[in-house]
């Protein structure tokens, strides 16, 4: 919280003053433009010093709306007021400093996203839980992202684009409604405001993109075609095929793998069922991240879908 008690206490006194919100155009168009909050706290401090300053000289204080002021002093105030509430609203929103979590790609690491807690996003009702990340807002990271029922997340653009695998819901942005089971690679430049009327809940990959990918890829897993794996038992489809790739794997009960290294590392995300190694045991909602040249034998007894890349791990 940047803003002092006694400035929190100013913009309480100040929500009791009812005004309008036509005189302010102009300068809520400056502070809209503003993209630091330094910027906006400094603007917001000044103008209610100024709006204290008018305070005191005028009769009533801002809490009386019949208080009798001239036109330019009315705008002022409103401005103060309008301008208080905007910083406000920002400092109020959920924000994360840098962190880094799980981000040594050379360490082996095993979670079930249903054990983490669900940490607020800076929009209403949009949550997640974080399996990797490197950043404060703007992260490479791996998560599982919530969409309360009816709501949205603001405007933003993918520079180092984003993979999403939809588990339950529907999620939709202005290309079209997703349901469970769909898939999405969103290249780098990519923008969209999305958002879920009934709510929804993803597996979502952000920031780890590159040149490789150039052509926006979305599959519809209930749907789309499933290929013979490499031992009885496997089914596999890919989903991103431009760079190092993702693909979704269908293991039927008691399919065994053969023993194998990874080159570059192995990520996995369980979707359903339970999937095994000599390692351990992984049911629904496992993340799995092995580093480079990690081995194991794989195999599945009771059957399981899984969400497989493989070879980004290198850096
Ligand atoms: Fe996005
Ligand atoms: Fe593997």
């Amino acid at each position: 919280m940047l803003f002092s008690e006694s400035v929190v206490d100013d913009m309480a006194a100040l929500g009791r003053w009812k005004c309008t919100w036509r005189n302010c155009g102009a300068v809520l168009g400056n502070l809209r433009q503003m993209e630091s909050e330094g910027q906006v706290l400094l603007f917001s401090t000044i103008l209610l010093q100024i709006h204290r300053t008018a305070c005191r000289s005028s009769p009533g204080g801002p809490t009386n709306k019949q208080t009798p002021v001239s036109d330019s002093r009315s705008f002022v105030l409103n401005a103060c007021f309008q301008l208080a509430c905007y910083a406000f609203k920002c400092f109020q929103k959920p924000k994360l400093k840098q962190m880094n979590i799980n981000a040594d790609y050379s360490q082996r690491v095993v979670i079930n996203h249903n054990e983490l807690p669900w940490i607020a996003s800076p929009e209403p009702g949009v949550e997640r839980r974080m399996l990797e990340r490197q950043g404060d807002e703007v992260a490479k990271a791996t998560s599982i992202v919530r969409y309360q029922p009816g709501s949205k997340f603001q405007m933003h653009t993918h520079d180092l684009g984003e993979e999403i695998f939809v588990l339950d819901g529907v999620f939709s942005d202005e290309t079209g409604d997703y349901s469970a089971g769909s898939y999405m690679m969103n290249p780098p430049g990519f923008s969209h405001a999305p958002f879920s009327e009934p709510g929804c809940t993803l597996f979502v990959k952000l920031r780890h993109l590159g040149p490789g990918q150039v052509e926006r890829e979305v599959i519809d897993t209930k749907s789309a075609t499933w290929y013979q794996g490499m031992v009885p038992g496997l089914n596999v489809m890919p989903l991103m095929q431009q760079g190092s790739g993702s693909t979704l794997v269908k293991w039927a009960p008691k399919t065994y793998f053969n023993p194998h290294r990874h080159h570059g590392g192995e990520e996995i995300f369980v979707v359903d069922g339970v999937f095994e190694d000599e390692h351990g045991r992984y049911p629904a909602g496992s993340w799995i991240r092995s580093p480079h040249m990690s081995m194991h034998k794989p195999f599945s007894k009771e059957g399981c879908t899984i969400f497989v890349k493989t070879g980004h791990l290198l850096s």
